[in-house]
């Protein structure tokens, strides 16, 4: 692939931009500025890496990056009343053009203004698609403060069903760990709005904070620290995958 288009597609802006940045030596290969806009690179090599203005990028075909995401951050990309999840990432990030029918990163599902944790994002359909797909069952897990006691009918009623509103068919958890007094655990195969808060509610207790520490195999890492992204490694997405 020319230098200019590998640019465009790791989203550094127009073609026209970024053949100006290749063009007034801003970016480099290896030590050396590649002045030349149509250089040739092999993306199938997977250790290619270039420098624009000084800070070393990855090549990746397809993003897949995973955050921890912050309190008092929305999961769009016109937020409303918080400041979004996407203006953690780096402008490139944000600025990768549409793969396919993708406009580029996506957070794969949504987790409220004030839930915390991990949160996937990626420009793969494909992949997004797979991961939220009902039928695939992803699991996802979050750990729950309570406003009240859980009891044990409380657990036993989230683990058999509740119906909420807007679906006569019963939810229930995959798995319901008490932690405390007013703490839980819980898996959960479906990813209905607001599930669980509305699964709580449904039950008498009220969530006070919500944090999704899991998706399949893949768990947040405790270095990772609200606020921060990284990409997802090989392994991670073998952990995805299974
Ligand atoms: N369930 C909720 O109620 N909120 C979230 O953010 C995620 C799952």
């Amino acid at each position: 692939m020319r230098l200019d288009d590998l640019l465009f597609s790791q989203g550094f802006g127009t073609r026209r931009v970024c053949a100006g940045l290749i063009e007034q030596g801003r970016v480099a290969l290896g030590d050396q500025p590649c002045r030349d806009p149509s250089t040739w690179l092999d993306v199938s090599d997977p250790g290619l890496r270039f420098r624009v203005e000084g800070v070393d990028w990855p090549y990746h075909a397809r993003a897949y990056l995973m955050l921890h995401k912050p309190a008092g951050t929305e999961c769009s990309h016109r937020p409303g009343a918080w400041p979004s999840v996407y203006a953690l990432l780096p402008p490139p990030l944000r600025q990768r053009p549409a793969t396919g029918r993708t406009p580029g990163v996506q957070a794969v599902g949504r987790l409220d203004q004030d839930t915390t944790g991990l949160l996937l994002l990626s420009d793969d359909g494909a992949f997004i698609h797979r991961m939220n797909a009902p039928r695939r069952q992803v699991p996802k897990v979050y750990e729950v403060g309570l406003r009240h006691p859980l009891d044990e009918a409380q657990v036993g009623r989230l683990l058999a069903g509740v119906v909420l509103a807007d679906d006569p068919r019963p939810v229930h958890a995959a798995a319901c760990e008490p932690l405390g007094e007013r703490a839980l655990r819980l898996t959960l195969t479906q990813g209905k709005y607001h599930q669980v808060k509305r699964m709580l509610a449904a039950v008498g207790n009220r969530v006070e904070t919500l944090h999704r520490s899991r998706i399949g195999g893949l768990a947040l890492p405790p270095d990772l620290v609200p606020g921060q992204w990284r990409w997802l490694e090989p392994s991670d997405l073998a952990l995805l995958a299974g």
